[in-house]
């Protein structure tokens, strides 16, 4: 798995959320499903945070995002370990969600309810969900960890 520098991912993140058009299929799903309320939280300013949202949206989650200037301390608090951290933290039914996860595997972790913390993607990979370039995608993990520290990959993008 890559896992890039946060510093650079983040001062190219907003640039490329400009850049790139949705080119990102979404995850159908029939009018009235009740899914569980998406509460996120970012560092001020980040705008590949907002694409990811706007995805999430289509997906059919309502989403709120919040600016956050003490998101490590609140990645702490929620158990994220360190070494998962994207740019962004998520809470959904209990899970955490942190950096671009895609849709579709937030989906399924709603519907297989794993003992877990959550799913991660570290880092900001590009062509992940909310990450899309023009630039060849980087190939990632969705992580699910759990509270004890164990880690398991639950899909993988190559
Ligand atoms: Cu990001
Ligand atoms: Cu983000």
């Amino acid at each position: 798995m890559k896992n890039f520098g946060m510093n650079r991912r983040t001062s190219i993140c907003s640039l490329i959320a400009i850049a790139a058009g949705g080119l990102f299929p979404t995850v159908g799903r029939a009018a009235g499903d009740a899914l569980p309320p998406v509460r996120a939280y970012r560092n001020p300013g980040c705008g590949c945070c907002e694409k990811w949202a706007g995805l999430m949206k289509e997906a059919g989650f309502a989403i709120t995002m919040e600016d956050d200037n003490d998101l490590a301390g609140r990645k702490e608090k929620l158990g994220v370990p360190a070494e998962l951290s994207g740019c962004h933290t998520a809470l959904i039914a209990g899970y955490v969600i942190e950096g671009h996860v895609p849709p579709k595997d937030i989906l399924r972790l709603l519907a297989e309810k794993p003992d877990a913390l959550g799913l991660a993607v570290p880092g900001m990979p590009v062509g992940s969900p909310g990450m899309e370039a023009a630039e060849e995608a980087d190939a990632y993990d969705v992580i699910q960890f759990a509270r004890n520290g164990s880690q398991r990959v639950f899909a993988r993008y190559t």
